[in-house]
């Protein structure tokens, strides 16, 4: 009997092991499903470093080449796309510096148990992923399922439960930067109250900016057309209706040296602004920056006629416009495109803010102001020449897009609309533009800009990134964080349909008095914020073992975006 026994291990240890019954049990259906097409021998190897060779080498696999090989390598072989490769076995991917800079940070804010917390039971760069993913517990087994113990190995202050023993927090939810300025207090009690442009008072509806999406899931903010367009339309209109001045011609008493003709319409006295834009244009041509330097205020209405100096820079200013006007009649927008590309403008935005600026337009531009004699021939009572050429009843009418103005001879720009696309490539330039200049600054104070500004505020920090967010961030952009929530489960029971449940517009008592708001209770001790922080009893309430669950994993994250 024992002989024969031996002789059957002999053989079992021998055999490739594979076709052993060292079957533990069935693997998840991901992994089955990744790992089908292969050989047995390679499928058990994609996790085992001891899988290459004979089953004695599997116990006893000192000599195996493999043996450096950890199963977490082997782990992250695949799983590297969502998991930091360097970092895999740091404690949430964190380093110990990270690490300690958290505990030290809510020490030092008194709000947490860390001071009572004991350091991690082992090194919190040495975890393995076989600490918390059990394989071979079949098919549809939960990969991810975590106990809370597992957690509390290092999180080891043990509490009972969530609602008896979790640390109270002290910032949450996580508030991030607005992209879209935006006052909720201001709008709920004042704007609202007054009404929407037909003074009707409206409700201050968190669904008509907040819509919720089929996962469950509201919005961070619903588009314009929804959420701003019925009280904001009419005047961001009016404001981006003064329309941008890109290059008009000056005026001045006698014509220039150059060019040769000078439109008679722009001469007689000093007169016309030179706007930021056309600076913007000429701001690689040194001699006419050096001019715009004598200029008060670029305005040629304050030259000085006693002041030779300011003559001659006028008059150097006033060529290098003619000059910019005629290569860009011969070359057509191209001209344009360089000189701003020149100035640190990338090719997308300078796509964007010349868009729909013809050559054609600038072709007729200089040859009906300059070669014609600076009789417009399209001038008749009409001001504003289209690009297409429009009957003089219709041209009269606010038209958007490019156009000439055969009056002020200027080449400018109409806005249409909220999102036009010129407006927002200008501010995606000064965005790119190097440095926050004065220039950039005086670009952001032009009336039809500021309109876009006043609700898309412009950061130092875009500035820096060259990166202009004209949308609010989207959960789905968000990192990873330590704590996890989503709307949908909550916003199907009754009790929670009003969103101030959570969300508790933070308003001041007195106001709240005036307004005559219900439903809202009042902390007047409570700062900052549009909304009032939450508190653990506002989750413990539901989150018991028994009620909607109190496991770490269900508001928690292990693997974090470090
Ligand atoms: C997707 C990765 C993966 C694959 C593929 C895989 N295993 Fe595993 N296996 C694991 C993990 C993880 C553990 C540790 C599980 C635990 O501690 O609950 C494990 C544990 C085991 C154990 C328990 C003994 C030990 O070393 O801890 C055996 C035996 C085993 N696997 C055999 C196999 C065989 C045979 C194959 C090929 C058919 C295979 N495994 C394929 C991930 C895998
Ligand atoms: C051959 C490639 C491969 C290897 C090796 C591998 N995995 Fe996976 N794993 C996958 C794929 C593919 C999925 C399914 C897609 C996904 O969720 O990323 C998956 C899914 C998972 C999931 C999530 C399952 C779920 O319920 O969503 C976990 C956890 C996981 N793997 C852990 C591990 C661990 C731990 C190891 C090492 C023991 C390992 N994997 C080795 C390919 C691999
Ligand atoms: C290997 C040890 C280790 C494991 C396992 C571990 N953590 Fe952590 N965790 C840490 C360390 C270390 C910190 C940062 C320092 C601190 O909070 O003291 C931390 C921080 C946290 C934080 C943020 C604390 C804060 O102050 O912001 C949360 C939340 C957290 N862990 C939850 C979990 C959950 C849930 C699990 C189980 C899925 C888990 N951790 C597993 C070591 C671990
Ligand atoms: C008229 C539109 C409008 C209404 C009505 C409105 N919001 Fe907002 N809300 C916004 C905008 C805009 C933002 C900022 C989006 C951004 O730029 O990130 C915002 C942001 C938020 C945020 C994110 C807070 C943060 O700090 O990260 C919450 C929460 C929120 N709103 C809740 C509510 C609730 C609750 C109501 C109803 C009481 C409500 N909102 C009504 C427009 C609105
Ligand atoms: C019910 C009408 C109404 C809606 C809807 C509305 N606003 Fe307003 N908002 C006003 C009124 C009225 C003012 C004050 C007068 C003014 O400045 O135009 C105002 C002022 C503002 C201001 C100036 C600062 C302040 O709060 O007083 C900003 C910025 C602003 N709104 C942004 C927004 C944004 C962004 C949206 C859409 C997400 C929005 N508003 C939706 C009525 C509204
Ligand atoms: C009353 C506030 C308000 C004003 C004024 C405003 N916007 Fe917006 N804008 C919004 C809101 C709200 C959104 C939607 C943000 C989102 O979807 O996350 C938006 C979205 C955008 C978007 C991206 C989405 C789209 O529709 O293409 C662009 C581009 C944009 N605005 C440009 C402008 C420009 C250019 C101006 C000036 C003419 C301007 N906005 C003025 C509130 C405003
Ligand atoms: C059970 C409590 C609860 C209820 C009810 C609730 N919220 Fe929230 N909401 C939260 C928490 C917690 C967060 C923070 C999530 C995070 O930071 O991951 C949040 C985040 C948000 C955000 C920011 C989303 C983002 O992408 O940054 C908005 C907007 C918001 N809620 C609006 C609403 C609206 C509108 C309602 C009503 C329809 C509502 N919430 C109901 C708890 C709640
Ligand atoms: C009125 C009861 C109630 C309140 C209050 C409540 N929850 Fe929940 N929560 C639930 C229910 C029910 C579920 C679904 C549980 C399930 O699917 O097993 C849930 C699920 C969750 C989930 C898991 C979401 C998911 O999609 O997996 C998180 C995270 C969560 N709640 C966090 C919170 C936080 C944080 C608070 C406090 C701001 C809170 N809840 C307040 C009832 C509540
Ligand atoms: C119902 C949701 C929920 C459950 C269940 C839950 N937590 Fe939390 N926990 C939170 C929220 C919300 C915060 C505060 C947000 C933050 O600090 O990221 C928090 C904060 C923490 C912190 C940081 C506390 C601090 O301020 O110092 C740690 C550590 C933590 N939880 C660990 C755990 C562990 C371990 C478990 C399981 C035993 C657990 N949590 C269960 C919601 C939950
Ligand atoms: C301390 C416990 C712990 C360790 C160690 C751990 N995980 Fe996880 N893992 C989790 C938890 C909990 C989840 C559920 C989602 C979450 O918390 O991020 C998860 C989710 C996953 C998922 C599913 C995808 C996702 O992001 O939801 C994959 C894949 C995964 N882990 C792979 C690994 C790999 C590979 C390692 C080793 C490098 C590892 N895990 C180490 C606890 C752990």
């Amino acid at each position: 009997m024992a002989a024969s026994l031996v002789a059957v291990l002999m053989v079992m240890l021998g055999v490739p092991w594979q076709q052993t019954p060292l079957r533990p049990g069935e693997l998840h259906r991901s992994h089955a499903q990744i790992l089908e097409g292969r050989l047995a021998s390679q499928r058990c190897a994609s996790c085992h470093p001891a899988a290459k060779g004979s089953l004695l080498q599997w116990f006893v696999s000192a000599g195996d080449q493999h043996a450096h090989v950890t199963q977490t390598q082997l782990c992250m072989d695949c799983h590297h796309a969502t998991i930091p490769q360097a970092r895999a076995t740091w404690a949430h991917h964190l380093s110990e510096q990270q690490l300690d800079a958290i505990s030290k940070q809510r020490q030092a804010s008194g709000e947490s148990w860390h001071d009572r917390l004991p350091g991690p039971p082992f090194a919190s760069t040495q975890v393995q992923c076989s600490a918390c993913h059990r394989e071979h517990h079949g098919a549809n087994a939960d990969l991810t399922m975590l106990t809370n113990q597992q957690c509390q190995t290092c999180h080891s202050d043990r509490f009972a439960s969530f609602a008896d023993g979790h640390p109270q927090w002290t910032r949450y939810p996580y508030t991030q930067p607005y992209t879209i300025s935006f006052d909720h207090l201001s709008h709920a009690l004042k704007h609202y109250a007054q009404g929407g442009p037909d003074g009707t008072s409206l409700d201050f509806d968190c669904r008509q900016c907040h819509q919720i999406d089929h996962h469950g899931e509201v919005s961070r903010v619903n588009p314009f057309e929804q959420s701003c367009a019925g009280c904001h339309q009419q005047g961001l209109e009016v404001e981006i209706g003064a329309g941008l001045d890109w290059v008009s011609v000056p005026s001045l008493p006698v014509k220039p040296d150059k060019p040769e003709q000078w439109p008679r319409s722009a001469t007689g006295f000093y007169d016309g602004q030179i706007t930021p834009l056309t600076r913007l244009l000429l701001a690689s041509d040194a001699e006419a920056t050096a001019a715009l330097r004598e200029l008060p205020a670029a305005d040629f209405e304050r030259v000085d006629s006693r002041d030779p100096r300011q003559q001659l820079a006028a008059e150097e200013i006033a060529t290098a416009i003619a000059g910019l006007l005629e290569s860009a009649a011969n070359e057509g927008a191209v001209v344009l495109r360089q000189r701003l590309r020149f100035q640190g403008a990338s090719v997308d935005t300078v796509q964007k803010v010349l868009a729909g600026l013809s050559d054609e337009l600038l072709e007729v531009a200089y040859r009906e102001w300059f070669i014609d004699g600076g009789q417009d021939a399209l001038a008749g009572e009409a001001g504003a020449v289209q690009d297409t050429k429009l009957p003089a009843s219709e041209a009269r009418s606010p038209v958007t897009g490019w156009q000439r103005d055969a009056f002020r001879l200027s080449i400018g720009y109409r806005p249409g609309g909220h999102a036009d696309s010129v407006l927002t490539g200008l501010l995606d330039l000064v965005c790119d533009l190097p440095t926050h200049s004065k220039l950039t600054a005086e670009i952001l104070q032009l009336p039809a800009v500021a309109a876009c500004v006043r609700c898309h505020p412009l950061r130092t920090s875009q500035t820096a990134t060259r990166k202009r967010p004209w949308v609010a961030n989207r959960s789905s952009e968000k990192r990873k964080t330590f704590t996890k929530f989503s709307h949908q489960p909550h916003l199907q029971i009754p009790a929670l349909q009003d969103c101030q449940h959570c969300h508790q517009l933070n308003i001041p008592l007195a106001d709240l008095q005036h307004a005559g708001l219900v439903g809202l209770q009042a902390n007047p001790s409570d700062s900052a914020g549009q909304f009032r922080l939450l508190e653990k009893n506002s989750c413990a309430a539901c989150h018991r073992p028994s009620a909607a669950g109190d496991q770490c994993t269900q508001c928690h994250n292990y693997h974090i975006t470090p």
